[in-house]
């Protein structure tokens, strides 16, 4: 395959070229799942933002259609940017998003379908008033964007967010409307965070205190929990908190304040911002969209002739044991384009030791592998167990480094002299106060022989209960991004790499151990996984 080809992934959600940023007002309707996003029709990089549109029965199949929206008017001409679906209570959609005018200020405004009856929604009409919302005083016109799905509360009326910042303060703006069309400031932000930098990309939703089943999007009471995941334009992270939404105040505290939004979780610690999430009302549950950038040059996007995947739809659920974590996990149909297995029980893994899983080479793989967590307490400190370790930085060292405990892991599109190699990883360490801590890594700085690549190694800690005695990591490779969810979806890390020979048949997985300890596979499945097309517009 040449080079432009060589990247596309197989079933992760892609236009057939040009630049994507944001998913926008992801939906289902009619029998179709909905999925908006941020799309520059002339050419692979950001700019001349429209609303790429495409539709799928089962969220991997995708039909991409004409955009839906393209900077015409004078709030936009300057790009349509990201915003949010609302279904209203007569089951029809409407979409909030902010328009650029052609001297940058961004307001939002409201568009909605030509044709109800039509499935495919490929028509959407302009409101005659916008804009709908200008910024408020203290706001600069640049920094008020990305309205969120809007929630109805008891007395019927509705909230929305738009995300903004006042000096170096991020904020949740907090607007009030009874039509949905007239929108009013209300004198509470919903949060701030002093010194946050920009707040892009709000999303606000409740979620259910146990179990999978979601809630749609107005729900709230004694025991729903709400989620604010806020896209930190200074990190480039989705940063969550889960907390609790109280009406009275029109307030968002978070249950834990040491995992306040600022700090803490992160949906995923690699290669995913700017996600929208949204009520599947067929399946009852609540599903999240995010965008994975390229780590490639712009000028090598460029001759691609295509920037940007989606990461794979992932369901939500709060994480029960936790209470202040999200469990995140691909969507079950992902599982319908698994193909032959290969798998492996029981695997010793010796220090220093490299275990190639054969009959499993490709790069389009479904991967999940549980480890024996080691015999070692989570509690205990190291000198309470009698070894000494060094201060855990998987940024410096990564899958090379030897420790005691690790690094162990998986090695994928990696071709049989190592040339390249991408590593995701688990290395277990002390921390400040001498007590073992979990980490997750992710390590491209090894993944290819080509030049012109962002190499940074992602890693965070892994929550583990002291009831765990095991390390689950599921992968999907699909040629140029890992996405790595580990610990059941407890935390997530997705990475782009560009393999130059491990790629198709030269691309295997093996399993490694790099620390001095022996450490026990208990099982590993690698599917192959069948490739989707999205099929353009004809
Ligand atoms: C986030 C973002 C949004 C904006 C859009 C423009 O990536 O900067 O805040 O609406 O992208 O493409």
């Amino acid at each position: 395959r040449s080079q432009p080809l060589l990247y596309r992934s197989s079933f992760h959600f892609q236009p057939p070229k040009n630049w994507m940023n944001d998913p926008n007002g992801p939906m289902y309707y009619k029998g179709f799942y909905h999925i908006f996003y941020q799309y520059n029709p002339g050419g692979a990089v950001w700019g001349n933002l429209t609303w790429g549109h495409a539709v799928s029965r089962d969220l991997v199949h995708w039909r991409d259609l004409e955009p839906a929206l393209k900077p015409d008017q004078w709030y936009d001409n300057g790009g349509v940017w990201s915003g949010s679906v609302t279904i209203c209570p007569d089951g029809s959609p409407i979409i909030l998003y902010t328009g650029v005018a052609d001297d940058l200020e961004q307001s939002q405004n409201i568009a909605v379908p030509e044709d109800l009856s039509d499935p495919f929604l490929r028509r959407w009409v302009k409101n005659p008033e916008n804009p709908v919302l200008r910024h408020p005083v203290g706001i600069d016109k640049e920094d008020f964007r990305d309205p969120t799905t809007a929630w109805q509360v008891d007395d019927g009326s509705w909230r929305i967010l738009i995300g903004a910042k006042m000096e170096r303060d991020g904020m949740a703006l907090l607007y009030k409307s009874r039509d949905l069309r007239h929108w009013e400031l209300d004198e509470n932000v919903l949060h701030t965070v002093p010194d946050s930098g920009m707040w892009e990309c709000l999303d606000f939703f409740p979620i259910a205190p146990f179990g999978r089943e979601a809630f749609d999007t107005s729900i709230n009471g004694p025991n729903v929990k709400h989620v604010l995941k806020v896209s930190f334009f200074d990190d480039k992270h989705d940063h969550y908190a889960v907390g609790t939404y109280n009406l009275s105040t029109e307030s968002f505290s978070p249950i834990n304040p040491a995992l306040d939004i600022q700090h803490g979780l992160h949906y995923d610690y690699g290669k995913f911002y700017a996600s929208k999430s949204f009520y599947d009302p067929v399946k009852k549950r609540r599903i999240v969209w995010g965008w994975s950038n390229e780590s490639d040059s712009e000028a090598q996007d460029i001759a691609k002739g295509w920037a940007s995947l989606q990461a794979i739809p992932r369901s939500l659920w709060l994480d029960t044991a936790l209470g202040d974590n999200l469990i995140q996990a691909p969507v079950e149909e992902v599982d319908g384009l698994r193909g032959s297995k290969v798998s492996q029980t029981y695997v010793n893994m010796e220090a220093g030791s490299v275990v190639k899983i054969d009959g499993s080479s490709g790069g389009q793989l479904d991967i999940e592998v549980t480890f024996e967590y080691p015999y070692i307490s989570k509690t205990l400190t190291i000198e309470d167990n009698g070894h000494q370790n060094e201060p855990f930085d998987c940024g410096n060292g990564g899958s090379a480094q030897r420790g005691l405990y690790g690094p162990f892991g998986l090695l994928v599109l990696t071709d049989d002299a190592f040339q390249e190699q991408t590593a995701v990883f688990f290395y277990i360490s002390q921390d400040t106060d001498h007590h073992w801590v979990t980490h997750f890594c992710s390590d491209q700085s090894r993944s290819s022989l080509l030049p012109d690549l962002d190499t940074t190694v992602f890693w965070s800690d892994v929550r583990v209960l002291p009831t765990e005695n095991f390390l689950s990591l599921r992968v999907l490779v699909d040629h140029s991004i890992v996405e790595s969810f580990v610990q059941g979806g407890r935390m997530a890390i997705t990475s782009r790499v560009y393999p130059k020979e491990a790629v198709d048949d030269q691309a295997h997985v093996f399993l490694f151990n790099n620390g001095t300890t022996p450490i026990k596979v208990r099982s590993i499945n690698v599917w192959q996984m069948q490739s989707i097309n999205v099929i353009p517009l004809v």
